[in-house]
């Protein structure tokens, strides 16, 4: 078994019980995530890439959900849902673009249900999400983007001890512009 498939096994048997916001993205968490993305549509508009109308029914969402597993199986990322204290589906957060080599580094996206926000659990998803990079999957450093006028992702990552180290100009198109990206990065200390 190589070291992604050993650290899978254990990831998949973590008990919830134990106050993880976080796991592994399945199969059958489409219809719940078409549902939130539907619910979430406009509160997301303005940080989101525009998508077509399929992105928003379980058979689009089936799709990204199977991509992302393939990736995963690839060793490119790490899709994750975000729970609620019950164990529901309230949002996402990513592992995007794990390059191995010399730069042991990978870029963070994450959303919450807006009935969500504002009680701490897009921080808690991040700061869990940055420590399997660093203590599971033995990354050097975790990457994200904001666009300028999104204060509040800006806390969720600095209340997780990422800084800004520039803007990226046109970075990424969101709601259908390119648009400048605040640059932040947290570094694994524990790495020589
Ligand atoms: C960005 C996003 C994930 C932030 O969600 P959020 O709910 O503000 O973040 P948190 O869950 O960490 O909650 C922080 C808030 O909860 C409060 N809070 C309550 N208990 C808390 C706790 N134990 N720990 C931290 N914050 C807590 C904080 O004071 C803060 O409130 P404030 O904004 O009024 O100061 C969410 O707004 C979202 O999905 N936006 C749309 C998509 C998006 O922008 N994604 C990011 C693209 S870069």
């Amino acid at each position: 078994m190589d070291a992604w498939a050993a650290f899978d096994r254990r990831y998949r048997h973590c008990d919830h019980g134990t106050m993880r916001v976080t796991r592994l993205l399945a199969l059958d968490d489409a219809p719940r995530l078409a549902q939130l993305l539907r619910a979430n549509r406009d509160f997301m508009a303005p940080w989101e890439p525009t998508r077509d109308e399929d992105y928003y029914t379980a058979q689009g969402q089936l799709a990204v959900v199977r991509s992302a597993l393939d990736a995963h199986q690839q060793g490119a990322c790490l899709p994750q849902v975000v729970l609620d204290d019950s164990g529901q589906v309230i949002g996402r957060v990513n592992l995007n673009t794990i390059v191995r080599g010399p730069f042991q580094s990978c870029s963070l996206g994450y959303w919450l249900n807006q009935a969500d926000n504002g009680r701490g659990i897009a921080t808690a998803a991040v700061r869990e999400t940055v420590r399997i990079a660093f203590d599971e999957l033995g990354l050097h450093r975790v990457e994200a983007g904001t666009l300028v006028p999104n204060i509040r992702s800006q806390r969720v990552l600095e209340r997780n001890g990422f800084v800004r180290f520039g803007l990226a100009p046109a970075y990424l198109n969101i709601a259908g512009k390119w648009q400048d990206h605040i640059m932040y990065q947290v570094i694994n200390d524990k790495l020589a």
